[in-house]
């Protein structure tokens, strides 16, 4: 019998998306920054700490470690919080490349797609970040999903 311990994380997604879950809003509410979502991730230093540990799973993941071979962890770490600090509300601004572009050449499938979220969550929980807010970061993050997977 299989046992499904975890919903995989783009299935997560998807339902959060669809049903409305995160923050225990309504499926109708538009979901607009705001600064709450920003502190319960503990600002931009608290961001900044998720960044790092997701770093850490991602080289233990096989099944991406070996997209991020050879790339700039220091600017990657920087934009990546910046990125996640200004969609959660917060007073930064994204400077990186842009999603599409810089993901094009890399035909990220969706099990990898699924395997970063699963670390972006596990990354989370190592911080003691409350699951509503989890679920909140990730439903902003959905709209990058056909720009990733260059859909
Ligand atoms: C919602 C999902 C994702 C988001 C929000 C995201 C965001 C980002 C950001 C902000 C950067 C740094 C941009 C810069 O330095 O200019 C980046 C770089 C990168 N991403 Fe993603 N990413 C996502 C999914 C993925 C997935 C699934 C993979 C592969 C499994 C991936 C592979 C990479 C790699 C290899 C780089 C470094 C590229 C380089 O420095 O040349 N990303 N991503």
């Amino acid at each position: 019998m299989i046992t499904l311990t975890r919903p995989p994380a783009l299935l997560a997604l998807i339902l959060i998306a669809v049903l409305g879950l995160a923050g225990c809003q309504t499926g109708a509410t538009p979901e607009t920054p705001s600064r709450d979502l920003f502190q319960q991730l503990g600002e931009r230093s608290g961001i900044a700490a998720i960044v790092e540990d997701l770093l850490f799973l991602i080289v233990d993941d096989d099944r991406i470690n070996q997209q991020f071979k050879g790339m700039d962890v220091a600017r990657f770490h920087r934009n990546l919080t910046d990125q996640l600090c200004q969609l959660s509300g917060g007073p930064c601004t994204y400077s990186g490349r842009e999603m599409r572009e810089l993901h094009a050449d890399m035909a990220i499938t969706d099990t990898q797609f699924n395997a970063l979220a699963e670390n972006l969550i596990l990354a989370m929980e190592q911080n003691d970040i409350a699951t509503g807010a989890q679920n909140r970061l990730l439903k902003r993050l959905i709209p990058l999903y056909p720009d990733v997977r260059n859909l």
